[in-house]
């Protein structure tokens, strides 16, 4: 067995260190090592891009990743998306009884408008295309539906048939920009308030 190697990465904020062996798939680390399950692994070869996060804020595929590589850098998985210390706040109120998945209010804009338009089915793709549209709408807050498609081509979902995702991202670069323009802190009302429309 090769010798294990230490690392330190910074995800979603928390600073990790471990030992791994080199041959381990960043992937693997993320979802065995940290136990944040949101990444998905589907094909393991870069096709699908489920198992899509950020690196220091650029989408990379973790399956093409080794966790060495990633050693002093800041990566962000899907579990940085959502308002988790709500989540927490909602547990203790429900005396922990409740699994630990987010309610809408707790979602950022994106995973709000992925759910209000039906821009995923069984989800199992959606951490990847989230983590790339949350990149893509942080470079470009104003897109066609033309470069949305050329990002959701980086992905496959065996479910929605994309359109409903490119509403969803559509809906979520308003209320974003709506959000940045008035700087109003009560994202939850304006969301609803916008994506209904
Ligand atoms: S699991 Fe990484 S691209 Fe499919
Ligand atoms: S929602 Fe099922 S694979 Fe995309």
């Amino acid at each position: 067995m090769a010798s294990k190697v230490g690392i330190r990465v910074n995800v979603n904020g928390t600073s990790y260190e471990r030992e791994v062996e080199p041959r381990l798939l960043l992937s693997d680390f993320i979802r065995n090592e940290l136990r944040l399950t949101g990444t998905h692994v589907g094909c393991e070869h870069g096709v699908c891009g489920a198992c899509t996060i950020l690196l220091n804020g650029h989408p990379v595929r973790s399956c093409l990743t080794f966790a060495v590589q990633v050693d002093g850098q800041d990566l962000r998985t899907v579990e940085s998306l959502a308002a988790t210390d709500h989540i927490d706040r909602r547990k203790d109120a429900m005396g922990n009884v409740e699994e630990r998945r987010p309610s809408t209010d707790a979602l950022s804009p994106l995973q709000a408008a992925f759910w209000e338009q039906q821009g995923l089915q069984c989800g199992f793709c959606t951490p990847g295309i989230l983590m790339s549209m949350e990149a893509f709408l942080n470079e470009n807050p104003d897109p066609t539906r033309e470069q949305v498609r050329d990002v959701l081509s980086g992905h496959i979902c065996r479910c929605t048939g994309y359109h409903d995702i490119v509403d969803s991202v559509m809906a979520a670069a308003k209320v974003k920009r709506a959000l940045a323009e008035e700087g109003i802190s009560g994202r939850d009302l304006l969301r609803r308030s916008y994506l209904a429309e």
